[in-house]
């Protein structure tokens, strides 16, 4: 199985931010390995720009610092090094000031027709006079286009004046908001399962489709982000993004097309089909929690307020939802979400768990029926899992197994897993927007998270501690038993 690479036409793309961690450990590297892979024409820029004083050369060696680092040895031959890093150079810009936006519209003079990208690797506060100063110096050509990435607002309201303030220079088209998940190669296959196949559309609903679940966990803490982290918590860091995208292309209508709005409208409707979460029932339907000190991946770790170093703080680092998309298709079917750093183990799956069957011919000595399973592994392991009742073979009578049909990605194609970042830039060169979201879709899914903020804000309990290394409060298994079902675990 090869990759197939469709070049993308000549652009210039401006890193703002570019000394910056999402940088050096996602973009650089990224973009390398397109350019390896012969993706990106010899015209083709990059430009650093961030405040601080650095000379292209100095950029350089930052940058090739970054692909030491981030890049396997066997994909850094030094001629595509070479080649790659010739392409860089970098402009001290003041990103809230005037300073250096001459210098940068300079660098860019020569080639006003081109593709002109603009990524904004900054903090969201500098998204609106960023865009301003673009503006001002007359670089958001018609061949422009900007790149955000989340948290976009904290809030609906905030959100909506982070969108304005990005609309009044660059219109909707040119907006490329990333969810890094969307670009993920499992989550693309998730289309690929449910409109490339027969088998799945017509069970796809609530008379065959018992709940899904959608777990997003991680083993990290918050690493040396506590003082963005303690601003956000789960549900605005990993929530109102990721999992809601996750949950979107799980639930929406076919669309007619692969085409951006056609997608994005699908999306759409299932965010605003979502039964709101109030002060009611916040209490039933979720759970938050914060980790304490604990083990995670063989060795001791400290809790979430020593790391930052704080004696208290109403911060969840993990948050379980049980989510209702109030439609004819999904009607009475749970959507169970659960996120959190520093649980038992790395893993990010969509379970979709099937009805049972409505009734058994066989008879008690055949063991339990459990109901099909259909687990999108979306990492580590990246793979679909079908999980089926089988005859145990043999003689002995009739007695069942649950076994899954098992496709692992590695195995079946076996090329390097590309990252997130590189299909999502190459997309903004192309125009293409299906993989970003549009304005709407964010304010829809704040407008569904502001409810639970604010009834978790009046409620003023504190999350539920839970130990490092474990899957979470206690409480979110009880979220979900008490409906009679369980969190997914692998049999196999
Ligand atoms: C980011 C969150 O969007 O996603 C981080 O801000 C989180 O807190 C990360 O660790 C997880 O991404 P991935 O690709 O490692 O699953």
């Amino acid at each position: 199985m090869v990759a197939r690479v469709i070049a993308v036409d000549p652009f210039d793309l401006i890193v703002f931010g570019a000394t910056g961690d999402l940088a050096i450990r996602k973009l650089i590297p990224a973009l390398y390995h397109r350019d390896e892979a012969g993706q990106i024409p010899p015209e083709a820029r990059i430009i650093g720009a961030s405040r601080r004083p650095l000379s292209d050369e100095a950029f350089r060696d930052a940058a090739c610092a970054a692909l030491q680092e981030h890049v396997e040895p066997a994909n850094r031959a030094d001629a595509a090094l070479q080649r790659f890093l010739a392409r860089l150079s970098y402009v001290a810009v003041d990103a809230a000031g005037d300073a250096g936006w001459s210098d940068l519209a300079a660098r860019v003079a020569d080639q006003p027709e081109r593709i002109r990208v603009f990524y904004l690797a900054v903090k969201p506060d500098l998204f609106g006079p960023i865009c301003g100063q673009i503006g001002h110096h007359g670089l958001a050509s018609t061949h422009a286009r900007v790149v955000v990435e989340k948290p976009i607002g904290k809030s609906l309201e905030s959100a909506r004046a982070v969108n304005d303030a990005i609309g009044e220079v660059f219109p909707e088209e040119r907006v490329f908001r990333i969810d890094h998940y969307l670009g993920k190669e499992t989550v693309q296959n998730l289309m690929a399962l449910r409109f490339a196949n027969m088998m799945f559309e017509p069970l796809w609903n609530n008379a065959h489709i018992d709940h899904v679940q959608i777990t997003v966990a991680e083993t990290l803490g918050v690493e040396g982000r506590a003082g963005y982290y303690d601003t956000a918590g789960a549900l605005r860091d990993m929530a109102q993004n990721h999992l809601l995208q996750l949950l979107c292309l799980t639930a929406m209508e076919p669309p007619t097309s692969l085409a951006d709005n056609a997608v994005r409208d699908e999306k759409l409707k299932v965010l605003k089909s979502l039964v709101p979460i109030t002060a009611e029932n916040v209490g039933e339907w979720t759970v938050r929690g914060q980790y304490r000190a604990g083990a995670s991946e063989g060795g001791p770790v400290a809790g979430y307020l020593e790391e930052l170093g704080a004696p208290s703080s109403h911060t969840e680092t993990f948050v379980a939802l049980r989510a209702q998309v109030a439609n004819w298709r999904w009607a009475g079917v749970p959507f169970y979400l659960r996120t959190g750093k520093r649980l038992a183990g790395r893993v990010s799956e969509i379970v979709i768990g099937f009805r049972p069957v409505p009734h058994s011919v066989f008879d008690t000595s055949a063991g339990p029926l459990l109901p099909n399973r259909l687990v999108i592994r979306l990492q580590p392991d990246e793979g679909v899992k079908l999980w089926l009742m089988i005859k145990d073979p043999g003689p002995g009578g009739m007695r069942l197994q649950h076994v899954p049909l098992d496709m692992s990605f590695a195995a079946v194609f076996p090329v390097r897993n590309p990252d997130a970042y590189e299909r999502l830039l190459m997309d903004v060169v192309r125009g293409n927007q299906t993989l970003f979201m549009r304005r709407d879709e964010v304010e829809a899914a704040w407008a569904w998270i502001d409810p639970i903020l604010d009834a978790w804000a009046l409620s003023h309990d504190a999350p539920k501690p839970y130990t490092s290394g474990t899957w979470g409060p206690s409480a979110a298994i009880a979220l979900i038993e008490r409906d009679g079902r369980t969190w997914h675990e692998d049999e196999s």
